[in-house]
Protein backbone atom coordinates (compact mmCIF):
# COMPACT_ATOMS: atom_id res chain seq x y z
CA UNK A 1 0.00 0.00 0.00
CA UNK A 2 1.40 3.47 -1.20
CA UNK A 3 0.31 6.11 1.20
CA UNK A 4 1.46 9.64 0.31
CA UNK A 5 0.97 13.37 2.20
CA UNK A 6 2.38 16.69 1.69
CA UNK A 7 2.93 19.79 3.14
CA UNK A 8 3.19 23.39 2.25
CA UNK A 9 6.38 25.22 3.99
CA UNK A 10 4.55 28.44 4.37
CA UNK A 11 5.31 29.72 7.65
CA UNK A 12 6.12 27.77 11.77
CA UNK A 13 3.71 24.30 12.02
CA UNK A 14 1.81 24.15 14.35
CA UNK A 15 -0.96 22.05 17.16
CA UNK A 16 -3.13 21.71 14.39
CA UNK A 17 -0.41 20.62 11.58
CA UNK A 18 1.14 18.63 14.26
CA UNK A 19 -1.89 16.74 15.55
CA UNK A 20 -3.76 16.79 11.95
CA UNK A 21 -1.05 16.00 9.67
CA UNK A 22 2.14 15.21 10.87
CA UNK A 23 1.50 12.73 13.71
CA UNK A 24 -1.25 10.65 11.92
CA UNK A 25 1.57 10.20 8.46
CA UNK A 26 3.90 9.32 10.88
CA UNK A 27 2.19 6.51 12.32
CA UNK A 28 1.12 5.42 8.94
CA UNK A 29 4.43 4.93 7.98
CA UNK A 30 4.39 1.69 9.78
CA UNK A 31 1.72 0.70 7.63
CA UNK A 32 2.91 0.48 4.00
CA UNK A 33 5.51 2.52 1.58
CA UNK A 34 5.02 6.13 2.54
CA UNK A 35 6.04 9.13 0.65
CA UNK A 36 5.75 12.36 2.13
CA UNK A 37 6.82 15.54 0.78
CA UNK A 38 7.35 19.26 1.52
CA UNK A 39 5.01 21.31 -0.83
CA UNK A 40 7.59 24.32 -2.04
CA UNK A 41 5.57 24.57 -5.00
CA UNK A 42 2.56 24.96 -3.68
CA UNK A 43 4.00 26.93 -1.75
CA UNK A 44 5.23 29.74 -4.07
CA UNK A 45 1.34 30.96 -4.23
CA UNK A 46 1.78 32.47 -0.87
CA UNK A 47 5.58 32.94 -0.13
CA UNK A 48 6.85 35.43 -1.94
CA UNK A 49 10.58 35.86 -0.71
CA UNK A 50 13.35 33.04 -1.80
CA UNK A 51 14.84 33.43 1.40
CA UNK A 52 11.97 32.62 3.65
CA UNK A 53 11.01 29.87 1.51
CA UNK A 54 14.81 28.01 1.58
CA UNK A 55 14.51 28.56 5.66
CA UNK A 56 10.45 27.55 5.87
CA UNK A 57 11.73 24.19 3.76
CA UNK A 58 14.75 23.22 5.75
CA UNK A 59 12.68 24.47 9.33
CA UNK A 60 9.63 22.01 8.55
CA UNK A 61 12.06 19.46 7.16
CA UNK A 62 13.67 19.58 10.69
CA UNK A 63 10.30 19.56 12.56
CA UNK A 64 8.95 16.33 10.88
CA UNK A 65 12.33 14.67 10.91
CA UNK A 66 12.27 15.89 14.70
CA UNK A 67 8.73 14.65 15.07
CA UNK A 68 9.22 11.21 14.15
CA UNK A 69 9.32 10.92 10.37
CA UNK A 70 11.74 8.16 9.61
CA UNK A 71 13.82 8.92 6.73
CA UNK A 72 14.71 4.56 6.92
CA UNK A 73 10.67 3.99 6.64
CA UNK A 74 9.20 7.07 4.34
CA UNK A 75 10.71 8.80 1.20
CA UNK A 76 11.09 12.42 2.53
CA UNK A 77 11.43 14.36 -0.30
CA UNK A 78 11.27 17.77 -1.08
CA UNK A 79 8.04 18.30 -4.52
CA UNK A 80 10.46 20.55 -6.46
CA UNK A 81 12.70 17.95 -6.89
CA UNK A 82 10.69 15.64 -9.16
CA UNK A 83 9.31 18.41 -11.67
CA UNK A 84 7.60 15.85 -13.68
CA UNK A 85 5.13 16.81 -11.30
CA UNK A 86 4.98 19.74 -12.89
CA UNK A 87 4.78 17.98 -16.41
CA UNK A 88 1.72 15.70 -15.20
CA UNK A 89 0.14 18.99 -13.89
CA UNK A 90 -0.22 20.58 -17.36
CA UNK A 91 -1.71 17.11 -19.04
CA UNK A 92 -3.91 16.91 -15.91
CA UNK A 93 -5.12 20.16 -16.54
CA UNK A 94 -5.50 19.59 -20.34
CA UNK A 95 -8.90 17.29 -19.41
CA UNK A 96 -9.86 19.43 -15.92
CA UNK A 97 -12.71 21.18 -15.95
CA UNK A 98 -13.36 25.10 -15.15
CA UNK A 99 -16.17 24.34 -13.23
CA UNK A 100 -14.41 21.93 -10.94
CA UNK A 101 -11.96 24.25 -9.68
CA UNK A 102 -14.39 26.84 -9.69
CA UNK A 103 -15.98 25.85 -6.87
CA UNK A 104 -13.26 24.88 -4.55
CA UNK A 105 -14.00 26.39 -1.34
CA UNK A 106 -10.00 26.91 -0.82
CA UNK A 107 -10.21 28.92 -3.63
CA UNK A 108 -13.27 30.91 -2.59
CA UNK A 109 -11.71 31.43 0.51
CA UNK A 110 -8.74 33.12 -0.14
CA UNK A 111 -10.36 35.10 -2.56
CA UNK A 112 -12.61 36.40 0.07
CA UNK A 113 -9.57 37.34 2.29
CA UNK A 114 -8.34 39.11 -0.30
CA UNK A 115 -5.22 37.54 -1.73
CA UNK A 116 -4.71 38.03 -5.03
CA UNK A 117 -6.50 35.80 -7.65
CA UNK A 118 -3.22 33.94 -9.31
CA UNK A 119 -3.00 31.40 -11.87
CA UNK A 120 -1.59 29.15 -9.25
CA UNK A 121 -4.16 29.45 -6.44
CA UNK A 122 -6.70 29.10 -8.78
CA UNK A 123 -5.04 25.30 -9.93
CA UNK A 124 -3.55 24.46 -7.01
CA UNK A 125 -5.79 21.28 -6.86
CA UNK A 126 -4.40 19.91 -10.60
CA UNK A 127 -0.79 20.57 -9.16
CA UNK A 128 -2.30 18.70 -5.68
CA UNK A 129 -3.67 15.99 -8.05
CA UNK A 130 -0.35 15.22 -10.02
CA UNK A 131 1.37 14.86 -6.98
CA UNK A 132 -0.93 12.10 -5.88
CA UNK A 133 -1.29 10.41 -8.96
CA UNK A 134 2.28 10.87 -10.05
CA UNK A 135 3.23 8.12 -7.24
CA UNK A 136 0.23 6.19 -7.97
CA UNK A 137 -1.00 6.72 -4.33
CA UNK A 138 -3.30 4.51 -2.66
CA UNK A 139 -4.12 6.23 0.86
CA UNK A 140 -3.69 9.87 1.17
CA UNK A 141 -4.30 11.21 5.17
CA UNK A 142 -4.84 15.05 5.42
CA UNK A 143 -7.03 16.96 7.13
CA UNK A 144 -10.65 17.55 6.66
CA UNK A 145 -10.10 20.66 4.81
CA UNK A 146 -8.25 18.90 2.00
CA UNK A 147 -11.21 16.50 1.34
CA UNK A 148 -12.59 18.68 -1.32
CA UNK A 149 -9.33 18.66 -3.00
CA UNK A 150 -8.84 14.88 -3.07
CA UNK A 151 -12.45 14.59 -4.62
CA UNK A 152 -11.12 17.12 -7.59
CA UNK A 153 -8.17 14.60 -7.90
CA UNK A 154 -10.38 11.40 -8.56
CA UNK A 155 -12.65 13.50 -10.65
CA UNK A 156 -9.55 14.18 -12.66
CA UNK A 157 -8.69 10.37 -12.19
CA UNK A 158 -11.49 8.97 -13.93
CA UNK A 159 -11.67 11.85 -16.73
CA UNK A 160 -8.23 10.57 -17.35
CA UNK A 161 -9.09 6.80 -17.71
CA UNK A 162 -12.21 7.71 -19.25
CA UNK A 163 -10.56 9.13 -22.31
CA UNK A 164 -7.14 7.17 -22.54
CA UNK A 165 -8.26 4.01 -20.91
CA UNK A 166 -7.09 2.94 -17.32
CA UNK A 167 -3.86 5.25 -16.48
CA UNK A 168 -4.61 5.89 -12.97
CA UNK A 169 -5.63 4.43 -9.47
CA UNK A 170 -7.95 6.21 -7.27
CA UNK A 171 -6.56 7.16 -4.31
CA UNK A 172 -8.59 6.90 -0.82
CA UNK A 173 -8.33 9.93 1.21
CA UNK A 174 -7.64 8.96 4.94
CA UNK A 175 -9.30 11.62 6.93
CA UNK A 176 -9.98 11.51 10.46
CA UNK A 177 -13.47 12.85 10.79
CA UNK A 178 -13.79 12.44 14.87
CA UNK A 179 -12.49 16.10 16.17
CA UNK A 180 -10.16 16.17 13.32
CA UNK A 181 -9.87 20.14 13.86
CA UNK A 182 -7.53 21.50 16.39
CA UNK A 183 -8.65 25.11 17.58
CA UNK A 184 -7.04 27.97 17.98
CA UNK A 185 -5.87 30.56 20.49
CA UNK A 186 -9.31 31.91 19.51
CA UNK A 187 -11.35 28.69 19.51
CA UNK A 188 -11.88 28.70 15.48
CA UNK A 189 -10.04 26.24 13.43
CA UNK A 190 -6.16 26.94 14.24
CA UNK A 191 -4.50 27.74 10.70
CA UNK A 192 -1.85 30.25 10.21
CA UNK A 193 -4.28 32.34 8.23
CA UNK A 194 -5.82 32.71 11.36
CA UNK A 195 -3.23 34.46 13.60
CA UNK A 196 -4.55 31.95 16.26
CA UNK A 197 -1.98 29.32 16.42
CA UNK A 198 0.48 27.78 19.16
CA UNK A 199 4.13 26.16 17.28
CA UNK A 200 5.06 23.13 19.09
CA UNK A 201 8.51 24.63 18.90
CA UNK A 202 8.27 28.06 19.81
CA UNK A 203 10.79 28.97 22.57
CA UNK A 204 9.63 28.73 26.22
CA UNK A 205 8.80 32.17 26.92
CA UNK A 206 6.79 32.51 23.50
CA UNK A 207 4.98 29.32 23.96
CA UNK A 208 3.89 30.37 27.52
CA UNK A 209 2.82 33.82 26.05
CA UNK A 210 0.32 32.14 23.77
CA UNK A 211 -1.12 29.48 25.58
CA UNK A 212 -1.89 31.81 28.19
CA UNK A 213 -3.70 34.21 25.55
CA UNK A 214 -6.37 31.54 24.86
CA UNK A 215 -9.53 33.26 24.98
CA UNK A 216 -11.83 32.66 27.72
CA UNK A 217 -15.41 33.91 29.04
CA UNK A 218 -15.80 36.01 31.87
CA UNK A 219 -16.61 32.62 34.42
CA UNK A 220 -15.87 33.99 37.66
CA UNK A 221 -13.20 32.45 39.69
CA UNK A 222 -15.12 30.55 42.12
CA UNK A 223 -17.95 29.31 40.07
CA UNK A 224 -17.68 25.64 37.81
CA UNK A 225 -16.54 26.50 34.11
CA UNK A 226 -18.32 25.55 30.99
CA UNK A 227 -16.79 21.90 30.08
CA UNK A 228 -18.02 21.79 26.54
CA UNK A 229 -16.49 23.94 23.36
CA UNK A 230 -13.67 24.62 26.05
CA UNK A 231 -10.57 25.89 24.06
CA UNK A 232 -8.21 25.04 27.11
CA UNK A 233 -9.57 21.05 27.44
CA UNK A 234 -9.60 20.08 24.14
CA UNK A 235 -6.07 21.36 23.73
CA UNK A 236 -5.12 19.27 27.30
CA UNK A 237 -7.02 16.33 26.05
CA UNK A 238 -4.08 16.36 22.97
CA UNK A 239 -0.86 16.65 25.43
CA UNK A 240 -2.16 15.06 28.95
CA UNK A 241 -2.93 11.62 29.88
CA UNK A 242 -6.69 10.43 30.85
CA UNK A 243 -6.21 10.95 34.25
CA UNK A 244 -4.86 14.42 33.97
CA UNK A 245 -7.70 15.23 31.66
CA UNK A 246 -10.04 13.62 34.29
CA UNK A 247 -8.48 16.26 36.73
CA UNK A 248 -8.69 18.82 35.09
CA UNK A 249 -12.32 18.37 33.99
CA UNK A 250 -13.18 18.14 37.85
CA UNK A 251 -11.45 20.92 38.54
CA UNK A 252 -13.63 22.73 35.87
CA UNK A 253 -16.73 21.45 37.49
CA UNK A 254 -15.59 22.27 40.62
CA UNK A 255 -15.11 25.83 40.68
CA UNK A 256 -12.83 27.97 42.68
CA UNK A 257 -10.09 27.86 40.22
CA UNK A 258 -9.80 30.35 37.43
CA UNK A 259 -8.62 29.68 33.72
CA UNK A 260 -4.87 31.07 34.44
CA UNK A 261 -4.39 27.87 36.70
CA UNK A 262 -5.73 25.68 34.07
CA UNK A 263 -3.48 26.87 31.09
CA UNK A 264 -0.20 27.30 33.40
CA UNK A 265 -1.62 23.33 33.46
CA UNK A 266 -2.03 23.53 29.52
CA UNK A 267 1.16 24.70 29.01
CA UNK A 268 3.32 22.34 31.22
CA UNK A 269 1.63 19.58 29.48
CA UNK A 270 2.47 20.87 25.95
CA UNK A 271 5.77 21.85 27.09
CA UNK A 272 6.82 18.08 28.36
CA UNK A 273 4.60 16.34 25.75
CA UNK A 274 7.06 17.74 22.58
CA UNK A 275 10.38 17.69 25.19
CA UNK A 276 11.53 14.96 23.36
CA UNK A 277 11.02 15.69 20.20
CA UNK A 278 12.47 19.45 20.83
CA UNK A 279 15.37 18.06 21.95
CA UNK A 280 15.90 15.44 18.92
CA UNK A 281 15.14 18.58 16.55
CA UNK A 282 18.31 20.70 17.99
CA UNK A 283 20.30 17.37 17.71
CA UNK A 284 19.32 17.33 14.31
CA UNK A 285 20.01 21.34 13.58
CA UNK A 286 23.00 20.39 14.68
CA UNK A 287 24.03 18.21 11.85
CA UNK A 288 24.10 21.11 8.69
CA UNK A 289 24.47 18.23 6.15
CA UNK A 290 21.71 15.96 7.93
CA UNK A 291 18.20 17.52 6.33
CA UNK A 292 19.84 17.56 2.81
CA UNK A 293 21.09 14.01 3.22
CA UNK A 294 17.74 13.25 3.50
CA UNK A 295 16.45 15.26 0.92
CA UNK A 296 18.74 14.67 -1.86
CA UNK A 297 18.38 10.16 -0.39
CA UNK A 298 14.30 10.95 -0.68
CA UNK A 299 14.49 12.75 -4.21
CA UNK A 300 16.28 9.96 -5.85
CA UNK A 301 13.49 7.32 -4.34
CA UNK A 302 10.90 9.60 -5.48
CA UNK A 303 12.14 9.89 -8.95
CA UNK A 304 12.29 6.53 -9.60
CA UNK A 305 8.72 6.07 -8.32
CA UNK A 306 7.54 8.99 -10.81
CA UNK A 307 9.16 8.08 -13.56
CA UNK A 308 7.52 5.04 -14.17
CA UNK A 309 4.28 6.44 -13.93
CA UNK A 310 4.92 9.93 -16.16
CA UNK A 311 6.34 7.35 -18.61
CA UNK A 312 2.76 5.58 -18.91
CA UNK A 313 1.28 8.21 -19.08
CA UNK A 314 3.33 10.32 -22.14
CA UNK A 315 2.43 7.07 -23.87
CA UNK A 316 -0.92 7.20 -22.87
CA UNK A 317 -2.04 10.01 -23.98
CA UNK A 318 0.70 10.26 -27.26
CA UNK A 319 3.47 12.40 -26.01
CA UNK A 320 5.90 9.23 -27.11
P1 LIG B 1 -2.88 26.25 7.79
O1 LIG B 1 -4.39 26.24 7.88
O2 LIG B 1 -2.28 26.63 9.09
O3 LIG B 1 -2.37 27.07 6.63
P2 LIG B 1 -2.28 24.02 6.12
O4 LIG B 1 -3.45 24.34 5.26
O5 LIG B 1 -0.91 24.27 5.59
O6 LIG B 1 -2.45 24.76 7.53
O7 LIG B 1 -2.42 22.51 6.57
C1 LIG B 1 -1.39 21.52 6.55
C2 LIG B 1 -2.00 20.22 7.05
O8 LIG B 1 -2.39 20.35 8.44
C3 LIG B 1 -3.26 19.80 6.30
O9 LIG B 1 -3.29 18.38 6.15
C4 LIG B 1 -4.38 20.26 7.20
O10 LIG B 1 -5.55 19.52 7.03
C5 LIG B 1 -3.78 20.08 8.60
N1 LIG B 1 -4.34 21.08 9.53
C6 LIG B 1 -4.13 22.42 9.51
N2 LIG B 1 -4.77 23.04 10.52
C7 LIG B 1 -5.43 22.07 11.21
C8 LIG B 1 -6.26 22.07 12.38
N3 LIG B 1 -6.55 23.19 13.04
N4 LIG B 1 -6.76 20.90 12.80
C9 LIG B 1 -6.45 19.74 12.15
N5 LIG B 1 -5.68 19.68 11.05
C10 LIG B 1 -5.15 20.80 10.58
N1 LIG C 1 -2.76 21.16 -0.10
C1 LIG C 1 -2.17 20.52 1.04
C2 LIG C 1 -2.30 21.45 2.27
O1 LIG C 1 -2.39 22.65 2.12
C3 LIG C 1 -0.72 20.18 0.82
C4 LIG C 1 -0.56 19.21 -0.29
C5 LIG C 1 -0.04 19.49 -1.53
C6 LIG C 1 -0.91 17.83 -0.27
N2 LIG C 1 -0.05 18.36 -2.27
C7 LIG C 1 -0.57 17.34 -1.55
C8 LIG C 1 -1.49 16.99 0.68
C9 LIG C 1 -0.83 16.00 -1.91
C10 LIG C 1 -1.72 15.66 0.32
C11 LIG C 1 -1.39 15.18 -0.95
O2 LIG C 1 -2.29 20.97 3.35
Amino acid sequence: MRILSGIQPSGTPHLGNYFGMMKPAIELQERGEAFYFIADLHALTTVRDAGVLRDNVRNLALDFLACGLDPAKAVFFRQSDVPQVAELAWILSTVTPMGLLERCHSFKDKMARGLPASHGLFSYPVLMAADILLYDSDLVPVGKDQKQHLEVTRDIAAKVNEIYGEVFKLPEPCIREDGAVVPGVDGAKMSKSYENTIEMFAPEKALRKKVMGIKTDSTPVEEPKPVEGSVILDLYKLVASPSEVGAMIEGFQAGGTGYGDFKKRLFDAVWSHFEPMRRRREELAADPGYVDKVLAEGAGRALEAAEKVIDRVRRAVGLR
